[in-house]
């Protein structure tokens, strides 16, 4: 019962046969109004008539008058009374004479002019009643002599009003059923749209057929909207998939290269008995592998962290300044056995809001890039400054640089713009992502300019502390 279908149409039936009720009865208002009107003036006139086709002098029906008032004999009943109130003619139709009423007489005694009322006639008959004085000017006045009555029965005016309700009432029904019938045509039609979207939506979505679309309507109407938002919404959905499940196949092979080195060289040393040196070398090269495994899950666990909106695990006032001399620090050690120099130029302090260790990460997997990819004998620069609000750090180095081409899918996942070299260090090709995934978690931005054999600049643009 409480669908939609359901509640607009009670909803618009409620609506109509108010609507039509209203209308209905102020036409019967109006109707009786004039009805009311146009007896009384028809009952006026009559009785007006008959006064003056009387011989004022001594008021009394001329025989004329009878076939006059013959051809009305159905509706209209006349009398003629004398000043005395005594009656002197009535129309054959009138069976028993109408009494001629104290409040007409006076009413029309004083004013000198017609007196409507409604009176019930001997068998019970309501009847509307005109009464005007029959009279005669003498010497500028003017003389009553007698008064002439025209009557018709309140019947007959009802009949007329009674047909007219019952047309009301056939009109407005027929006028809410039309209504209701085709809302109710173009409701199935609309709503057989929407049964079947909500189909498709729900198979899609239980049957997870991520490729299929919603129909959209050929008119371009509401539905046609919801249908193509519905798509486009789809399309997303689809490519976070495809993003989700391409990410997925690259971390079980990147997971699955060092198991495969691994168990294969445990294999070669376990087939004959070996040397206490051949051993340590296995074991050497195993633990380099495993050391490749745990940097490669923890950067994995990083991202999770980061998509799951986990990238700014604690809110702090953090000098970049500062943390970029910690990071050179740190990263001495790297610095000195890479043969590339690392120099800070941090005049001033930087302060923004966010994580210290994820800020730190980020500079250190910048540095570290520049470290690994600059050949022996080259600098690394980090530089920090405040431009208008935002604190900016850059880390440039003398390296080979980076071809134009690679430039824009340098920040996805598991890319690297040269594998084989990359993979000599370990790398996966997430640090970069990380990198971009923790600084938009922190409201910054990320950049890079690159030219081949220049060597490469990655900017990093934070909202400095208290300026939002
Ligand atoms: N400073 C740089 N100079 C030249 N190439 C760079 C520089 N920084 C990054 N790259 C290129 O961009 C690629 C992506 O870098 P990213 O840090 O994401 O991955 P990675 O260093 O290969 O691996 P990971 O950081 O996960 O250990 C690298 O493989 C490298 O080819
Ligand atoms: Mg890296």
């Amino acid at each position: 019962m409480n669908t939609f279908r359901f509640r607009l149409l009670l909803g618009l039936t409620v609506l109509t046969t108010v609507a039509v009720a209203a209308f209905g009865v102020f036409v019967h208002l109006t109707a009786a109004d004039a009805v009311r009107a146009d007896i009384d003036r028809l009952v006026q006139d009559r009785a007006f008539m008959l006064s003056k086709a009387t011989y004022a002098g001594n008021p009394q029906l001329q025989p004329w008058m009878e076939s006059f008032l013959e051809s009305d004999k159905q509706r209209l009943f006349v009398q003629l009374y004398g000043i005395e109130g005594n009656l002197i003619a009535k129309s054959a139709n009138l069976a028993d004479p109408l009494p001629l009423s104290e409040a007409a007489r006076r009413s029309v005694e004083t004013s000198h002019a017609g007196h409507t009322e409604t009176v019930t006639r001997k068998d019970g008959e309501l009847v509307r009643l005109a009464t005007v004085p029959v009279s005669f000017y003498r010497d500028g006045r003017q003389q009553i002599t007698g008064f002439a009555q025209c009557a018709v029965l309140v019947r007959d005016r009802e009949a007329r009003l009674r047909t007219l309700r019952q047309w009301l009432v056939i009109g407005g029904v027929a006028t809410v059923a039309a209504v209701w019938l085709v809302a109710l045509l173009l409701l199935n039609h609309w709503l057989r749209t929407v049964d079947a979207a909500s189909e498709s939506a729900h198979l899609i979505g239980a049957q997870g057929r991520l490729r299929e679309r919603l129909f959209v309507p050929p008119q371009d109407d509401e539905l046609a909207r919801l249908a193509r938002t519905f798509n486009e919404l789809l399309d997303r959905l689809e490519a976070a998939h495809t993003t989700q499940q391409r990410f997925l196949a690259d971390a079980s092979h990147e997971l699955r290269t060092p198991l495969t080195v691994l168990r294969g060289e445990i294999e070669v040393a376990l087939r004959r008995e070996r040397t206490g040196e051949d051993y340590r070398e296995v074991l050497q090269s195993a633990r380099e592998e495993i050391e490749r495994l745990s940097k490669l899950t923890e950067n994995l666990l990083a991202l999770a962290r980061a998509d799951a909106g986990e990238g700014v695990a604690a809110r702090e006032q953090v000098d970049l300044s500062a943390l970029c001399q910690e990071v050179a620090r740190k990263l001495a050690g790297l610095s000195g056995l890479a043969g590339v120099t690392i120099t800070v130029s941090a005049p001033t302090p930087a302060v923004v809001h966010g994580d210290s260790v994820a800020l730190e990460r980020v500079l250190a997997n910048l540095v570290e890039n520049a470290l690994r990819y600059s050949p022996r004998g080259e600098g690394v620069t980090l530089t920090v400054a405040t431009e208008s609000g935002a604190a900016v750090v850059r880390v440039r180095d003398t390296g080979p640089g980076i071809p134009a081409e690679h430039l824009p899918h340098l920040f996805e996942r598991f890319y690297r713009v040269d594998k084989a070299r990359s993979r000599e260090f370990g790398g996966a090709g997430l640090g970069l992502s990380i990198v971009e995934a923790l600084v938009t978690a922190h409201g910054g931005k990320v950049s890079v300019a690159s030219e081949v054999g220049q060597g490469t600049e990655f900017c990093v643009r934070l909202p400095e502390s208290g300026r939002g």
